[in-house]
């Protein structure tokens, strides 16, 4: 089909929808008329049977029934004259899908605006704390997030857990906040960066890295993945396995897997690389929304107090801004760096 560049057809398919309108609108009138004319012997059957026993008698439409028809017609006349219906005819109402879109959307930004608007003057740990925006926040999760990261934000196999203290890119207010507003891509490329690892290094890697958390692995294999790590997975994992949450490089040394501990998973990212988005939602939730979804996640129980999650003392990092009783219990304390 043609259309030009507001969306309305145009050419040949414009009068092609044209005319099958007006013909059906048009033939329907004049086959009602035609039937005023149509000779009728009432009480007479036509002869005309179906299945041996329905017969059908000539007797003309009911009045009624006819002048319901004709008043379709009229009505569909008029309907086409106001609406949209005809081609790209736009109809004496100017009506348009997108314009009452937009005008719904506004009558629900000027009643609900400033009930979004009033927690984005507030800093996250605030709002965390707070019932109502936790209400609002977590009605949002369910509606946006709730279809990749699970009802309770437990996560599934590619979507992360988040009511836990393992971040793949931070769990700090800032850090919550850059992931919905643009978005995250975990890209993990085939193999690694060793191109030309064959199946058996493949698995070799994967049982040092098993070895890494504990998991069961086997202890030759995994002396002969170790001296393939450096070169192959540390660039983004580490040196040590730990990852690095600036890039999404997730911690390889936990017990927290975002596919799964089975040995035939870790070969099947090791071998065909991963890619994981977490679509951009600033744009489409705006500012507030994403603010009070920030503040529900935040509190869902693995929110990190300051950035970045130093070293060492970690659990001394003071916060000036919200009131101890302000974070959740869960929350307040360290994060377990994964
Ligand atoms: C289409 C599926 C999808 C939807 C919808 C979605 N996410 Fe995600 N999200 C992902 C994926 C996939 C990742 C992991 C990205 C990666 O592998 O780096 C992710 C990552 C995240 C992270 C980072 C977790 C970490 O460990 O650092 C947060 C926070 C998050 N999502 C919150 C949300 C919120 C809040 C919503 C609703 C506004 C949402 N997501 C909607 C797929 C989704
Ligand atoms: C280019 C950077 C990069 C390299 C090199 C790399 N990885 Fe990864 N790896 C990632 C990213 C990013 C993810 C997370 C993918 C996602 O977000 O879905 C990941 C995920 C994984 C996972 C799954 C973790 C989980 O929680 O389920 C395993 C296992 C893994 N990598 C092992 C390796 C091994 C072994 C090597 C070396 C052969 C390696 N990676 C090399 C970036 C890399």
């Amino acid at each position: 089909m043609d259309f030009n560049n507001t969306g309305d057809l145009v050419g040949f398919w414009n009068l092609f929808v044209v005319v099958i309108v007006a013909v059906s609108v048009i033939g329907c009138g004049v086959f009602l008329w035609m039937q005023d004319f149509a000779k009728h012997k009432p009480g007479e059957v036509t002869g005309h049977v179906w299945d041996e026993t329905l017969e059908e008698y000539s007797n003309p439409l009911p009045n009624w029934w006819r002048w319901m028809f004709y008043f379709t017609v009229v009505f569909s006349l008029v309907y086409l004259a106001l609406y949209p219906g005809m081609g790209s005819y736009k109809g004496q109402f100017d009506w348009t899908m997108r314009g009452q879109y937009d005008a719904e959307m506004k009558a629900a930004d000027a009643q609900y605006g400033p009930k979004f608007n009033q927690f984005l003057k507030q800093d996250i740990m605030t709002v965390a704390a707070n019932p109502e925006a936790k209400q609002m926040g977590g009605r949002l999760f369910q509606t946006y997030c709730a279809q990749c990261h699970g009802g309770d934000a437990g996560g599934q196999p590619s979507f992360p857990n988040l009511k836990d203290g393992d971040w793949l890119w931070g769990g700090t207010p800032e850090k919550i906040k850059e992931t919905l507003t643009q978005g995250r891509m975990g890209i993990m490329t085939p193999k690694g960066t060793k191109p030309d690892m064959d199946a058996e290094q493949t698995k070799d890697v994967v049982h040092f890295v098993r070895s890494l958390s504990g998991l069961s692995s086997d202890s030759i294999r995994a002396q002969r993945g170790k001296e393939l790590f450096p070169q192959a997975c540390a660039a983004c994992h580490g040196p040590e396995g730990k990852g690095n949450q600036d890039a999404g490089y997730p911690n390889l040394t936990d017990k927290v897997w975002l596919y799964s501990s089975q040995e035939a998973s870790m070969i099947e990212t090791v071998t065909k690389g991963r890619q994981n988005q977490m679509p951009a939602f600033g744009d489409f939730l705006g500012e507030a929304k994403v603010h009070l979804l920030t503040a529900y996640v935040w509190g869902l129980g693995g929110g990190v107090k300051a950035a970045p999650p130093a070293p060492p003392a970690a659990a001394e990092v003071v916060v000036p801004v919200a009131p101890a009783e302000a974070v959740p219990a869960e929350a307040a304390k360290p994060a377990e760096k994964k």
